[in-house]
């Protein structure tokens, strides 16, 4: 197949095709699939087809059971294989990609169970290497692989082909790198519990299939999805091995095309538009590429960088860098919540009314400190009525060993006076034979994920309160989608936007602020997020909406990028050093690299070298257009 690319594509080394969303693609790519088992059915033939775990195929998967129980498609002469399986977990512990294959999939489609093939995490070590060869000639044997599916993680593995990985590995045992442990912690309740270990298809194995397509979705997986179309094909990162494929395309959102050279430089490939915001953008990005304060960029440089045409339309560089200066300088406010009496024409904020309802959505616990712990405090002391809601419990990221910490204070303090407190030592008792009886890795009965839920409560209003937010104004919305589901399984029902219009409703807010926006959506913000949409959207006609803004900040999520940034909320070290303590009071789970205050440092850093203010730390937003 020849690459048919148009100049805004010149950097792309692969087809990337995007998708206004996640939900769009995974149809697009389940009516491929669909026509591809007619084909071959038709022909009297079996298609294959290569699959992959993950957050990012679920959509798809969804789709696909749909096709299934809608609209007659059947899997009966379809014959899959897996791409890889943890070392070390057998098919029915709850993370083993064999047991994920079968809840996301095979379990709700009429596929026969002798067609699915995974590798065995299970095979002792001195047999690992035959079982790998065999695993290779069950693909051989079966014809090879139709189309192979592929999501990317954040070191560009596909499979799990780490950093590393040969262009013509074939399947075998593998260590998993640091990064994808991280990234697998919270399903498996923390680093330390992930297996080491992998069996995967290797790069080779991979390439061989006729048509591969690689899923991405969210802003978190841009950077590493440019690398991949954009970078060289090489080892470092396994998914550019795409590139010299025949027939690979990458099918992403919006969200994960934000680095693609088309999408961040557009003015480098023809494309520029020149609005303000795309104007900001490359005024910003000239100034870091020449490590020079926007004041001080020249007309060359914006010669020398494909922005002639902007600077004739503005009259040249010096009119230009003065009107980006202002803008950017206007985003800094110290009065997040408006400040009262002042002109705010220029501010990002209205100054009234003051005080305002101002209302803090948090995915889980702690993204909302993490994102705007500062801010947070600020708005309190400037007199704001700040309500935190805490839209999923979070039990899912609290350890057993927090749980048995607790019910073990309470078994002790029940021995005080063992007759007024025995409810509470049986209790205690039940949760710590609970734990014993579900193991490491068994799924968590209800009365354990309520007590986690309760831990976790206390952490967020401890973290709140060293805020200055008081306890009645911490709200916990318990979302459904996440009290009944699980990592990666997560599924939105009209009773999660239920929940979250009644407090809007009940609060009537002047101001909103979110996050999950770009998340992947099948993500705990991403849900969560697509849970208020749908209750901001049910709510066009209410009165108060006319008056609320919406801000979006950025717990988990990659962070804003200067010219992004609508405000800009300076913190002072000593401001710095109390969101760092609130965000400590999180002790139930452990994301130390979340916890040093490092990015609002990094934004501060590079307010300073556009030629801004010099800050600690900077927390930033921006509005959000529904
Ligand atoms: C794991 C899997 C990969 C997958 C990656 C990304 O490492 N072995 O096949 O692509 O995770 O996961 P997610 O889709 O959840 O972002």
């Amino acid at each position: 197949m020849t690459l048919q690319i148009s100049p805004e594509e010149q950097h792309e080394k692969v087809r990337t095709v995007v998708y206004a969303t996640a939900q769009a693609a995974a149809e697009a790519l389940a009516r491929e699939v669909r026509e591809l088992i007619e084909r071959k059915n038709a022909a009297g033939e079996m298609a294959v087809l290569g699959l992959a775990t993950g957050s990012t195929p679920v959509p798809f998967y969804r789709e696909l059971i749909r096709l299934y129980r809608e609209e007659g498609l059947s899997f009966r002469k379809v014959v899959t294989f897996n791409l890889d399986e943890y070392y070390g977990l057998n098919r029915e512990h709850r993370e083993s990609y064999y047991r994920f294959m079968r809840e996301q999939l095979f379990d709700h489609i009429d596929i026969p169970p002798e067609h699915v093939n995974l590798p065995d995490g299970m095979v002792p070590l001195e047999r690992v290497f035959e079982h790998c060869a065999e695993y290779e000639k069950r693909i051989v044997d079966a014809g090879g692989i139709d189309l192979q599916i592929l999501g990317i993680g954040r070191t560009g593995h596909i499979g799990f082909n780490e950093p590393g990985s040969s262009r013509d590995s074939l399947t075998r045992l593998v260590p998993l790198d640091r990064v994808t442990r991280q990234d697998a912690a919270a399903d498996f309740l923390g680093e330390d519990n992930v297996p080491r270990f992998a069996i995967t298809m290797g790069v080779g194995t991979i390439l061989r299939a006729k048509r591969l397509v690689l899923m991405a979705w969210g802003e978190n997986k841009s950077e590493i999805v440019a690398r991949a179309v954009e970078g060289e094909e090489n080892e470092a990162v396994s998914a550019s091995f795409l590139q010299s494929h025949g027939d690979a395309r990458f099918l992403i959102d919006r969200a994960a095309s934000n680095a693609l050279t088309r999408i961040k430089l557009p003015w480098l490939v023809g494309r520029a538009e020149w609005t303000p915001q795309e104007t900001r953008r490359a005024v910003c990005w000239l100034a870091l590429r020449e490590s020079k304060p926007i004041l001080k960029l020249v007309d060359e440089e914006y010669n020398e960088n494909g922005m002639g045409e902007l600077l004739t339309r503005k009259g040249g560089g010096y009119e230009l860098n003065i009107e980006i200066f202002n803008r950017q300088h206007h985003t800094i406010t110290g009065w997040p919540g408006g400040k009262p009496d002042a002109d705010d024409r220029q501010r990002p904020e209205r100054a009234s009314p003051h005080p305002k309802v101002c209302l803090v959505f948090s995915p889980e616990p702690q993204d909302d400190v993490m994102g705007m712990g500062g801010t947070i405090e600020r708005l309190v002391s400037q007199g704001h009525r700040v309500h935190v809601v805490h839209m999923a419990s979070g039990d899912l990221r609290v350890t057993d060993s927090e749980a048995l910490r607790f019910v073990r204070v309470l078994q002790e303090t029940s021995e005080i006076d063992p007759a007024r407190w025995a409810e509470a030592d049986r209790y205690a008792t039940g949760v710590i034979e609970e734990i014993g009886a579900k193991g490491p890795f068994g799924d968590p009965p209800r009365r354990l994920r309520d007590l986690k839920s309760l831990i976790r409560r206390g952490e967020a209003r401890d973290a709140a309160a060293a805020l200055g937010v008081e306890a009645a104004n911490v709200h916990f919305l318990d979302l459904p989608f996440y009290a009944e589901g699980r990592y990666r399984q997560f599924r939105l029902s009209s009773k999660d936007a239920a929940r979250v219009g009644a407090i809007l409703d009940r609060l009537q807010p002047h101001q909103i602020y979110i996050t999950g926006d770009l998340a992947d959506p099948s993500s705990v913000q991403g849900v969560a997020f697509a849970a208020f949409r749908q209750a901001w959207q049910e709510r066009e006609k209410s009165a108060w909406r006319a008056h609320c803004r919406v801000w979006l900040y950025r717990g988990h999520q990659k962070e804003f990028q200067p010219h992004e940034i609508q405000m800009a909320v300076p913190m002072s070290p000593d401001q710095m050093a109390r969101k760092i303590g609130a965000m400590h009071r999180f002790l139930s789970h452990n994301v130390a690299d979340l916890l040093s205050g490092e990015r609002n440092r990094a934004t501060a850093r590079l307010y300073d070298e556009l030629g801004m203010p010099e800050y600690e730390a900077v927390e930033a937003f921006r509005s959000w257009v529904s």
